[in-house]
């Protein structure tokens, strides 16, 4: 029997504009279109790991605003288990500011709000895992809580995904835990600046594939005027690992199922697929 995913991370209402290029330090430019689409690393992890097939719970904290509302029941909507989603008084959901240019690339600045509430009680979902399940958490919500809940799960013999996006150093125990710790180049050459030793290393390089301890695998090979938008590719790339992990999919088979979904989210807008909110 496949295990359980558990996504531990945030939650943010996508704010997004189209440019035909990013502005510059002190620059302003133009932008085409607004749409408030569903994303936040954690939420776009969690579906993403649903849509392959996964039994998925997502934990974490949202604002008892339209916004939150919406996101509890877009998550309810597509069968994960929101019953470890909390709605934080007087507090905006989190938000992302998010700029994609002519050629997909993106601008993201996040405004985090309902995300830097997690506490002990998010960390408690954990105890539910055990082994043959898997932890995936990112870092967007506080460092802190995430550290706690990888040792907890670790410790009740899950396994444990750690995405370390946005970038944050790690309590060394913590890398060690992860298996595997999923970075991209900027985050690998960062963990490598700080010394960090991960016991398993899935690096990933966009249109260049991604290599697992070494093993490199290519990307599904996507035109360039098929790539509409990047962002969240990396969230589709995690969950959908996530899941072929807790279906005890090998490595080889996993990491196929991981790029193959990062594929598609470059060819669709917004971070999850139909992303509306
Ligand atoms: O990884 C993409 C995500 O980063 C966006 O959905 C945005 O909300 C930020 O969290």
């Amino acid at each position: 029997m496949a295990g359980r995913v558990l996504v531990l991370g945030s939650l943010n209402v996508d704010l997004v504009t189209r440019v035909e290029r990013h502005p510059r330090p002190g620059e302003t430019v133009l932008g085409e279109g607004l749409r408030r689409l569903a994303g936040g690393k954690g939420a776009n992890q969690a579906v993403a790991a649903a849509a392959a097939g996964a039994d998925v719970a997502m934990v974490g904290c949202v604002g008892d605003d339209a916004g939150g509302a919406a996101y509890r029941a877009r998550l309810e909507a597509r069968g994960v288990d929101v019953s470890g989603l909390r709605t934080v008084e007087d507090t905006p959901t989190g938000h992302a500011l998010i700029a994609v240019s002519d050629d997909g690339e993106n601008s993201i600045v996040v405004v985090p709000g309902a995300n830097d509430l997690l506490d002990e009680r998010e960390v408690a979902a954990v105890d539910t895992l055990g082994p043959g399940d898997v932890l995936l958490v990112q870092l967007e919500v506080p460092r802190t809580v995430v550290c706690t809940a990888v040792r907890r799960a670790a410790g009740r013999g899950a396994r444990v995904v750690v995405n370390t996006a946005p970038y944050a150093a790690l309590p060394p125990d913590v890398v060690a835990l992860a298996d595997p710790v999923v970075a991209n180049e900027l985050e690998m050459a960062a963990l490598a600046e700080a010394g960090a030793e991960p016991r398993s290393l899935l690096v990933t390089f966009g249109a260049n594939g991604a290599a697992w301890d070494g093993a490199t695998s290519p990307a599904v090979e996507v035109a360039a005027d098929e790539v509409l938008d990047t962002t969240g590719a990396g969230d589709a790339f995690c969950g959908a690992l996530a899941a072929a992990l807790a279906r005890g999919d090998e490595r080889d088979t996993a990491l196929a199922a991981a790029l193959a979904a990062g594929a598609d989210a470059v060819r669709r807008e917004g971070a999850q697929a139909d992303p509306e909110l």
